[in-house]
């Protein structure tokens, strides 16, 4: 995995959205999307995505949530020109706006968004309190910060765990709820909800496991590839033993700029 290039190949890209569903590089779809909104309304809302991927919850975001308008940003320009496609496919280019980014300061005034969202991508950005920060800043007084991240506990990583680290190859830094929560609360926001979705993810990876395993392998290796289905199915087994065993434990925060 060169520096520039985080990992995200096209094998890896559709092993994702095989498991996942189409324009979604993270488990749950559009029903997981409606649990990180809420009760927010985001009716009218110009939505910041951060991490946007494949695009599939900007177009939830739009479609389900009324969104006006999401801009999404990504580091990977293999996954923006995948989720610009299905944003046209869907009629959605004039709303959605998918941008390459680099890794940093977000490219935005102060005061642009009426709402910041990311689902699974913060886990790649190693430093909260500097997205934290940035993101308190491109959001509107009054405006909303609603984040799925993958987050873990304090402990060294288990056997388990560095196995899944190394399959995986990702830059991921696990933080913990707790710490997590702390620096949203010193960057000015007014935390609202915390909530930990390691049970939820527990169960939902048997279905995971189940789309791509047994019966159902012969077509991931069709799809992908012998060796990156190989690659897919060993990574996910040794997630599942990582969240099952608490190491892996994404959350919601939702976080609200006071106005
Ligand atoms: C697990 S995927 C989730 C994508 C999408 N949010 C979804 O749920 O389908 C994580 C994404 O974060 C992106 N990413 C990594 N580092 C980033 C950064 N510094 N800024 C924005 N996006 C980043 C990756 O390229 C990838 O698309």
């Amino acid at each position: 995995m060169s520096k520039q290039h985080h990992g995200y190949d096209e094998a890896f890209m559709l092993g994702l959205e095989w498991m996942w569903g189409e324009g979604y590089l993270s488990p749950g779809g559009p029903a997981e999307v409606a649990k990180i909104v809420d009760d927010v309304s985001l009716r009218g809302c110009h939505v910041l995505d951060i991490g946007c991927g494949t695009g599939g919850a900007d177009i939830e975001l739009v479609n389900t949530h009324l969104a006006e308008r999401v801009t999404g940003i990504d580091v990977e320009a293999l996954l923006l020109e995948r989720g610009r496609k299905l944003v046209e496919q869907k009629g959605l280019s004039d709303r959605i706006d998918l941008q390459l980014v680099t890794p940093g300061v977000l490219p935005f005034d102060d005061d642009s968004f009426d709402v910041v969202f990311s689902k699974d991508s913060m886990i790649h950005i190693p430093d909260k309190q500097f997205i934290y920060t940035e993101i308190y800043r491109v959001l509107k007084p009054g405006g909303w910060v609603m984040v799925s991240d993958w987050l873990g506990v304090s402990s060294p990583p288990s056997d388990v765990m560095a196995k899944w680290l190394g399959l995986v190859g990702l830059d991921f830094i696990l933080e913990t709820i707790e710490h997590t929560s702390e620096v949203v609360t010193k960057c000015g926001f007014e935390l609202r909800d915390a909530v930990d979705r390691n049970q939820w993810y527990t169960e939902e990876m048997l279905k995971e496991l189940d789309s791509i395993g047994g019966k159902n392998f012969a077509a991931l290796v069709r799809a992908i590839g012998q060796d990156a289905a190989k690659q897919r199915l060993s990574s996910s087994t040794a997630k599942f033993e990582v969240v099952k065993g608490g190491e892996l434990r994404p959350s919601h925060i939702r976080a609200h700029k006071p106005g």
